[in-house]
């Protein structure tokens, strides 16, 4: 069956069928050929490339022209994209920096939160999650575009050389901890806040992380839930219940918060599901 797969799908893809007749793949060529994707390793595809990408394309085209109306093709376009990226980590996103320093997010995110900072207009933004500071220096020189709003960001670990910013206040401590809540709460005091999480991406820390601050933030505003594409949406499948399970037994406990789905509109986000708005 290998064998017949492949001479079809060389034969189809030689004569220039598939270009003009997706129909050319009969349904037995396409079972068969199935079968022998599931089998082959990455180092038996190469004679497979040309003619898998032939019928791909055609799919991509008929997507594109008839707007979207493939959202399984879509979903395969934007999903393999989505774990290309995230998996050369020592290439994309580790290898990403505001003005020099390390901010471990793809660009696409960053301009989210940009359009967020602008519609909510927050005085605060408590991040969970700090590493290098680049984030913070990020969100604090978009405040500064803006003339308002400061930065408390809150982590585990201390890092010498942190961007030093009047906006920006580092915090030591776990972003579930009472003590580090509390000094929060008196730098916030009734003020309008929006929470980025990015800390532990356990789903036990992140529901934790949930519960302790979705109360603070205004109706309008937002919790953003980092890296939900975790443990298999679509990246890193070992990598245990993570930010997206977090969320989803968040929001069948509280009805005061639901998914802005607008946020998906670049397709690709790490945070899929994670941009969390008061609604009540
Ligand atoms: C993904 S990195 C943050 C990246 C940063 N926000 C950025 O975009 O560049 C996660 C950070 O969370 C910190 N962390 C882990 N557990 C934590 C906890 N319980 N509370 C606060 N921070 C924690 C780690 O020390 C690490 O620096």
């Amino acid at each position: 069956m290998d064998a017949f797969a492949v001479g079809r799908f060389r034969t189809l893809a030689r004569r220039g069928e598939l270009g003009r007749d997706p129909g050319a793949v009969d349904a037995a060529t396409a079972y068969a050929f199935a079968q022998l994707a599931k089998r082959v390793g990455p180092d038996a595809v190469a004679g497979l490339e040309q003619p898998v990408l032939t019928v791909f394309g055609l799919l991509a085209d008929a997507n594109l022209a008839k707007g979207g109306e493939l959202p399984a093709v879509e979903r395969a376009i934007v999903d393999n994209f989505h774990r290309l990226y995230y998996h050369r980590l020592e290439q994309t996103w580790k290898q990403t920096y505001w003005r020099g320093v390390h901010v471990w997010k793809n660009p696409l995110d960053l301009w989210l939160y940009q359009e967020i900072l602008h519609d909510v207009a927050p005085e605060v933004i408590v991040e969970a999650g700090t590493k290098f500071g680049g984030s913070a220096y990020f969100l604090a020189n978009m405040c500064d575009l803006m003339g308002r709003g400061q930065i408390v960001t809150i982590d585990v670990t201390e890092q010498p050389n942190r961007p030093q910013h009047d906006r920006i206040t580092y915090l030591t401590g776990s972003s579930t901890d009472t003590a580090v809540i509390e000094k929060v709460d008196r730098i916030i005091d009734g003020k309008r806040i929006v929470v980025l999480l990015d800390s532990d991406h356990s789903a036990r820390h992140v529901l934790a992380e949930l519960r302790a601050w979705h109360d603070r933030v205004p109706v309008g505003s937002y919790v953003i839930v980092e890296d939900t594409n975790v443990h298999g949406h679509p990246v890193f499948p070992n990598h245990g219940p993570g930010p997206m399970e977090a969320v989803d037994s968040f929001l069948a406990e509280n009805d005061q918060f639901i998914i802005d789905e607008s946020m998906h509109k670049f397709f690709m986000t790490f945070n899929p599901r994670g941009f969390l708005k008061r609604i009540a």
